[in-house]
């Protein structure tokens, strides 16, 4: 980095909302989870989540940090998830791609977002959310434990981190290499970028590196 044009941001001096929005431009590209839920009463939810991680295989767990709305208030899907302690993660792939920000809006709850998107609800297999029929793949999750942070009712600081268990995994199989592995560009995800900038992964983005085991390395020591 050229120390004269060199910007620095100390946290300590700056809001909630500029430092949130620091970590949502530098950390990037970020996966989308599309989560779908569903109310006590009834009504089908979803919102893309971004902040959102793999944790490890065993048990099977994913992490998602859901926030306030504009409002203060909590969000659809945590108030959903708590509810029914569960919710489907519908890979955000092309197919979902001019529809990421509509399912965005902060709609009122009574609101059925797949009308607002034009997809189709159907029922997960092991969790009672609904998943959405278009995914090429989705991550079944039951709610295993929840990390409350951040100071409470201020926007940009409270948040719950949702740890959950994926207890069943579906995908379509033209995502499939002839190997029977899933093949990243056959899925096609779709990124988040700062802003409102999204990444696509179809087009000339995607490249392949080769790992070289250590051991075969030290035996042959060369450039890749
Ligand atoms: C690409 C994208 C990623 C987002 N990631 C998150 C996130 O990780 N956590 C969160 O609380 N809100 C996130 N949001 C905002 C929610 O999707 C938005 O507040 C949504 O309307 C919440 O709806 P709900 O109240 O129906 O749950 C994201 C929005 C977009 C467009």
């Amino acid at each position: 980095m050229d120390q004269q044009r060199t910007v620095t941001f100390d946290p300590a001096e700056h809001p909630p909302m500029e430092r949130q929005f620091m970590l949502s431009q530098l950390v990037v590209p970020r996966p989308i989870a599309m989560v779908s839920t569903r109310s006590p009463t009834g009504v089908a939810n979803i919102a893309p989540m971004s902040y959102y991680l793999p944790i490890t295989g065993d048990p099977m767990l994913l992490g998602i940090t859901m926030g306030l709305r504009e409002t203060g208030e909590l969000k659809d899907t945590y108030n959903n998830a708590m509810a029914s302690g569960d919710f489907v993660v519908n890979v955000t792939t092309e197919v979902f791609r001019d529809r990421i920000e509509t399912v965005a809006m902060e709609a009122p709850s009574d609101v059925d977002e797949y009308e607002l998107a034009g997809w189709t609800p159907v029922p997960a297999t092991k969790v009672t959310s609904p998943a959405i029929g278009e995914a090429l793949a989705r991550l079944e999750c039951e709610v295993r434990k929840v990390v409350d942070l951040g100071t409470p009712g201020r926007i940009f600081s409270e948040v719950h981190l949702v740890i959950a268990e994926v207890v069943w995994v579906a995908y379509d199989a033209a995502i499939s290499d002839p190997d029977g592995r899933i093949d990243p560009l056959r899925l096609g995800p779709i990124g988040r970028l700062g802003l409102r900038t999204y990444l696509r992964t179809v087009d000339d983005g995607a490249y392949f590196l080769a790992r070289t085991p250590w051991s075969e390395f030290i035996d042959n020591p060369k450039e890749p």
